[in-house]
This record gives structure tokens, C-alpha cells and sequence, in this order.
């Protein structure tokens, strides 16, 4: 790309906003351009604004930024939006119809039959669905959603299986950091030396999105995989990264060195030359005791998920442990390789030639 795609943040100053910020500096094909919150943050700095929480400095470009009200007259026309999903609900849509491509991470239009829900090593036909969109005919813009932070581990680990074996149960028990519920998140009363066993609507969220995502485009919707699921859903005094216990049973019969062959091998994005696609989706883990959290969140550039301890069940035919960055692979670094791979099949340039006509 010759210059930079003037982009958005929507929900600029909280937990996701923030790690788009700290992910997109630098970044070889996009330009933060535009900043927005709520009431409380418009006209004010960022710096000012943003409580700002993350290991990196926050860029001094930035924080002299103003934060813009959240409305689409001014707005770029590539939005990445970090909003809760009662506020998303209202306001993505109108950025779609004001001829933005809306780059989501709430939970508000995923399930839209006509809303691609995607990660793209997975299911990258399902942006076909954008096509479906009213906004799309109307203003050339649209929205795309990444899943929940609990779901993206999962179904990356899971893909490779169900494409060489077949999948027909899943049972998963998830540990998810306290950054996951945003900032300032859950009372630390609540959750020092705890361990909540209930997250709102997580479990419904990652049952759905599974499905949604190992599913098959047929026509003008996705239908799901015919496979059994049950999550559990638990928060833990963990600061960033989700862990999860997953049982399968296989359609087909599979060996240890077969699966670990499968994810070994799992790459779908080679030679597309993504700058945010970690080169090894899925790493492995072979000590008794991994992945962890502090060990092993940043592989990839937190972009990788890691799994480990992978050993016949007693109930269905395997188990194992995966792990993965929640406000990276799970947030803003998904919504960012989706953006790249919409750049990559031209999906933001008849946003950006709408925007000039307008
Ligand atoms: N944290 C994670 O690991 C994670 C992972 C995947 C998906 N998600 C999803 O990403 C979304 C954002 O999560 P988060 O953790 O970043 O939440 P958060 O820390 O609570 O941040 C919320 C952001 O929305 C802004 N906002 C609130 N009300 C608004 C309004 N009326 N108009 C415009 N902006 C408004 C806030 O601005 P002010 O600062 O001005 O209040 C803030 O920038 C949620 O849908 C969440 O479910 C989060």
C-alpha cells in the first residue's frame, strides 16, 4: 500500500481501544486518524481522556489527539469499533449507513445472519455476507465482527481438527483474565484471591460464535456446525489471557501425532503477506505445566494461541489446554487482521471511493 487507510476507533479510550492504539503504532498500511468515546471523553485529549493501561508508552501523537463525539459526520471511513453492545447496537449501523466500513468487536451484530462473524484463518468466504447488507447497496459501507475474546482460542484450535477428523462435541471450561470485562472491570474485592464461576452471557456467546464459525456459507446465511457444545465460563485473578480446558469427540478416529500434525501444519494465511498474521497460528507446548498466562499470551505478538496437554478423555475422545491474548488475538489484533484481509480483497477500497464521491 503506497499511503497509509486513514482509520477510526470507536470506544477509543477503553480496554480494546487502547490495545488498537498500541497495535496500530506503527502499522505498515493504516493511520489513526480520528479518535471517539462517549460524552464523558469528547473535547478533551486523549491524554486527558484515556486512563491509559497498557506496558507501552501511549504515543505523545496521540494523546495531543482530541477525541471526537461519537458521530459518523468527520469520521474516517474504516472504523474499528470497541464499544459495549448496548452502544454498539445503536450507533455501528449508523456508521455502516453513513458508508463506513464498522470493523466490530461487541457482541451486537454477530449472530446477524447477514453480519459476517470471522477470523481469517477460518472462514474468510464468510465476508461474502457483507454483500447482504442494506448499507452496503445504499452507501457502499458495512460491518464485520470478530468473536467473543473466549471464543477466538477455541475455534482456532479446533478448525484444524475438523477439517482433517471432524468434529461432533465440544466441552470447554474456560479461566478468563479480568481485562476481559474492560476497564475498571471487575471489583478487585470480588476477585483477588477468587474465582467468579459466572460472566455474563459468555457462555450462551461462545456456544453460539463456535458454531457460527465452523459453520458453512450457504447462500445468504451460515449454517452453523451440527455439533454439540457445552461451555463453562469462568473469570480468575489473571490479568491478561484466557485459558481453557477443551474436551472433543472426532467423527473420525485420530491419533496424538495426527493432531498434533494437524495443528503443526495449520497456516491458510501463507503468502498473503498479512502484517498482523502471526507465521504460527497455533504453537504447541510440549511441557507438562504450559501454556500459562505469563508465559506464554505474547507468542505471536499475542497474535498466536498456544496448546498444550493434549491426552485421551475418559468421557469423549481427546483433551487439552489452549490459551490465548484476550485484548489481542481476542480483540483488537482480530479486528485488525480483518481489516487487512478486507484490504486485502479490496473490501475497503469501494468504502474509501464511496467516501470520495460523497
Ligand atoms: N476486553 C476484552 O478482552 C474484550 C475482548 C473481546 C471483545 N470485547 C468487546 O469489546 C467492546 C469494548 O470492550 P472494552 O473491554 O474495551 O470496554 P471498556 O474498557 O469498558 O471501554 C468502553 C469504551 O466505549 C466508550 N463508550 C461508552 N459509552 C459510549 C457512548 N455512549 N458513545 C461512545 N462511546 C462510548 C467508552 O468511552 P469513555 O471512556 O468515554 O466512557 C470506552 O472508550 C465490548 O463490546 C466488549 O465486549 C472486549
Amino acid at each position: 500500500m503506497q499511503t497509509k487507510l486513514p482509520i477510526g476507533i470507536l470506544g477509543a479510550t477503553g480496554m480494546v481501544g487502547q490495545r488498537f492504539i498500541q497495535l496500530l503504532e506503527g502499522h505498515p498500511w493504516f493511520e489513526i486518524t480520528w479518535l471517539a468515546a462517549s460524552d464523558r471523553s469528547s473535547g478533551k485529549t486523549y491524554g486527558e481522556a484515556a486512563k491509559w493501561r497498557l506496558d507501552t508508552p501511549l504515543p505523545g501523537h496521540i494523546a495531543r489527539m482530541t477525541v471526537s463525539a461519537a458521530e459518523p459526520a468527520g469520521a474516517p471511513k474504516v472504523i474499528f469499533a470497541a464499544l459495549d453492545a448496548d452502544i454498539a447496537r445503536g450507533m455501528e449501523p449508523r456508521f455502516a449507513e453513513a458508508g463506513c466500513a464498522v470493523i466490530s468487536n461487541s457482541s451486537a451484530y454477530r449472530m446477524a445472519p447477514n453480519v459476517p462473524l470471522v477470523i481469517p484463518e477460518i472462514n474468510a468466504d464468510h465476508l461474502h455476507l457483507i454483500e447482504e447488507q442494506p448499507s452496503r447497496k445504499q452507501s457502499g459501507g458495512y460491518m464485520v465482527t470478530n468473536p467473543n475474546c473466549s471464543t477466538i482460542g477455541l475455534v482456532l484450535a479446533l478448525k484444524p481438527l475438523q477439517e482433517h477428523f471432524g468434529i461432533e462435541q465440544i466441552f470447554v471450561t474456560t479461566m478468563q483474565a479480568i481485562s476481559g470485562a474492560g476497564y475498571p472491570g471487575v471489583p478487585s474485592m470480588d476477585i483477588l484471591g477468587n474465582v467468579v464461576p459466572y460472566i455474563k452471557s459468555e457462555e450462551e456467546k461462545m456456544e453460539a460464535e463456535t458454531l457460527k464459525l465452523l459453520g458453512k456459507l450457504e447462500g445468504r446465511s451460515v449454517t452453523p456446525l451440527a455439533a454439540r457444545m457445552s461451555a463453562h465460563c469462568n473469570r480468575v485473578a489473571v490479568e491478561d489471557g484466557h485459558t481453557e480446558s477443551v474436551s472433543i469427540k472426532l467423527t473420525k478416529p485420530a491419533t496424538r501425532e495426527q493432531i498434533l500434525a494437524a495443528w503443526a501444519e495449520f497456516h491458510p494465511l501463507a503468502g498473503q503477506n498479512l502484517p498482523t498474521a502471526p507465521e504460527q497460528p497455533i504453537e504447541w507446548t510440549p511441557q507438562d505445566d504450559r501454556p500459562q498466562p505469563r508465559l506464554d499470551k505474547n507468542r505471536g505478538r499475542g497474535m498466536a494461541v498456544t496448546a498444550g496437554r493434549l491426552r485421551p478423555c475418559g468421557l469423549l475422545d481427546w483433551k487439552f489446554t489452549v490459551l490465548s491474548h484476550n485484548t489481542i488475538r481476542g480483540a483488537a489484533g482480530a479486528a485488525i487482521l480483518n481489516a487487512e484481509l478486507l484490504a486485502s480483497l479490496g473490501k475497503l477500497d469501494p468504502v474509501a471511493e464511496t467516501a470520495a464521491r460523497a
